[in-house]
């Protein structure tokens, strides 16, 4: 503490006015909780939010490594800072998170991009007040080489986008290196935060009036692993539902060879957890499945999905695809159709198999062409797009209760558990609310509703 006052006390000598800070975050849910708390920090420190570059005393990229063309997205944006940089000479510029967990990465970063001041990952994100210091202080750059730290560091501040939706980190890091990912390379072992700490920090959001949140880690159902007490998921899951009060609870990913039937039954006897599940199936081949190291086969993912249906009315899924993994061919993809129109996913995150060094698929021989790969991809997402709107259609003239997020003059945008958005007009405003809507249409890819309350 004496250390931050140190700090605070640093940064108010040497502004006039409050200095400002932007944190622009590439990536996953969990890249935008960690940017929460970067801008926790931030706040702690004595700095200001802006959403304009040119204004920030502080500019923080914090990156996301999972396919190419996300590093090279980054790498222009950093790219771009150059020219700001040359205005502002004053500015800090820092870059964290997965990219920077390579050390090739960091190495270009020094060698290309000069003006980066501050690089750190993401696994010491506490740290960041101690770099800034050491780079006021000593007039020095801090780029930090990829570390894997194991801690877990609790009560870290932190500055929430919304007032009705949070996220809540369960875990850290992956143990199952799927053949494709990175991420077990760039996020560490897999290690899974004391279910008392993720019960105060719910219950503390639910008296602050959240009303969605979203449990986080990249395999949620290997939660409780290397705890000390036999805890899994499913204990998680019920413990968190014994708070009282209006919310919903939502959870990313799932992995289909770890949820079991324990889960769903705690889903099913807690009206709080969503109806909807997020259960990435990569593709719908099993030999492909085998490549990708997902210890699952097709018929194992449908027994859990037609479990779900039979114990849970109403269930739904959402799911990732990856097409034009190495190796595979068109007679392949057209299992991952197959399964599609099979399940009828209500929303489907599809990607271009992206080659990522250091991962076992990067071995493999990859004959087909990027060509083709889209064709693939186009081919899907109409698919896809289709079953959406039946799935919106299977809605009009039915009731349903949903998230109040937006407002525009008189007409509201509401989420319901399954990500569909419905708009309505009010002259009450429910913002961050629960409404109770009559479906009466479809509108491109929203519905509308008449409000009843
Ligand atoms: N190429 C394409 N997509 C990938 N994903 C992970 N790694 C890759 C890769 N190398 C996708 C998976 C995962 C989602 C978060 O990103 O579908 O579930
Ligand atoms: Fe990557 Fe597989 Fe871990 Fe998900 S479960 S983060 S896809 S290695």
């Amino acid at each position: 503490m004496d250390y931050i006052e140190n700090i605070q006390k640093l940064i108010s000598d040497k502004f006039e006015n409050p200095p400002l800070a932007n944190v622009k975050t590439f990536g996953c849910a969990q890249n935008e909780n960690d940017s929460e708390k970067i801008r926790g920090l931030l706040y702690n420190l004595g700095y200001s939010m802006t959403d304009e570059l040119s204004k920030s005393d502080i500019v923080i990229f914090n990156t996301c490594a999972i396919r190419e063309n996300a590093e090279l997205k980054i790498f222009g944006n950093i790219g771009e800072l150059k020219a700001l940089k040359k205005e502002n000479p004053n500015m800090i510029v820092a870059v964290c998170g997965c990219m920077v967990m390579q050390q090739h990465i960091v190495d270009k970063i020094k060698k290309s991009y000069p003006f980066v001041d501050i690089v750190f990952g993401v696994n010491n994100l506490e740290i960041l007040p101690h770099l800034i210091y050491d780079c006021y202080m000593e007039h020095k750059k801090q780029i930090l080489n990829p570390n894997e730290k194991i801690d877990i560091v609790e009560n870290v501040p932190i500055l929430r986008e919304s007032k009705s939706k949070a996220s809540i980190s369960i875990m850290f890091g992956c143990d199952n290196f799927c053949s494709y990912c990175i991420v077990p390379y760039v996020r560490g072992r897999e290690r899974s935060r004391k279910p008392q700490d993720i019960l105060n920090e719910f219950k503390q959001l639910i008296s602050e009036g959240y009303k969605d949140i979203t449990l986080l880690g990249q395999n949620v159902n290997s939660y409780g692993k290397n705890l000390e007490e036999k805890f899994d998921f499913a204990d998680l899951l019920k413990l968190l539902c014994t708070t009282t009060g209006e919310y919903v609870i939502h959870f990313i990913s799932s992995h289909p060879k770890d949820i079991n039937k324990k889960v769903i039954d705690v889903i099913r006897d807690n009206p709080q957890i969503s109806r909807q599940i997020h259960l990435p199936v990569q593709c719908g081949n099993d030999r492909i499945l085998k490549e990708m190291n997902r210890k699952y086969t097709i018929s194992q993912y449908m027994d859990i999905i037609n479990y779900a249906r039979e114990q849970i009315p109403g269930v739904t899924f959402s799911s990732d695809i990856i097409v034009g993994f190495p190796g595979e061919t068109f007679e392949e993809y057209l299992d991952t159709e197959k399964l599609v129109k099979d399940v009828k996913f209500t929303q489907l995150f599809t990607y271009i198999y992206s080659k990522r060094n250091g991962t076992k698929a990067a071995l493999m021989e990859d004959n087909i062409s990027h060509k083709e790969k889209s064709e693939w991809l186009n081919r899907l997402i109409k698919i896809q797009q289709d079953i959406v709107f039946e799935h919106l259609n299977s809605f009009i003239g039915k009731t349903v209760r949903a998230l109040v997020e937006e407002k525009h003059g008189k007409m509201y945008t509401a989420r319901m558990q399954n990500t569909f958005v419905v708009k309505f007009e009010s002259d009450t405003d429910y913002t961050d609310n629960f409404v109770n809507l009559k479906i009466t249409g479809k509108k491109g890819t929203s519905l509308t509703a008449d409000l009843l309350i």
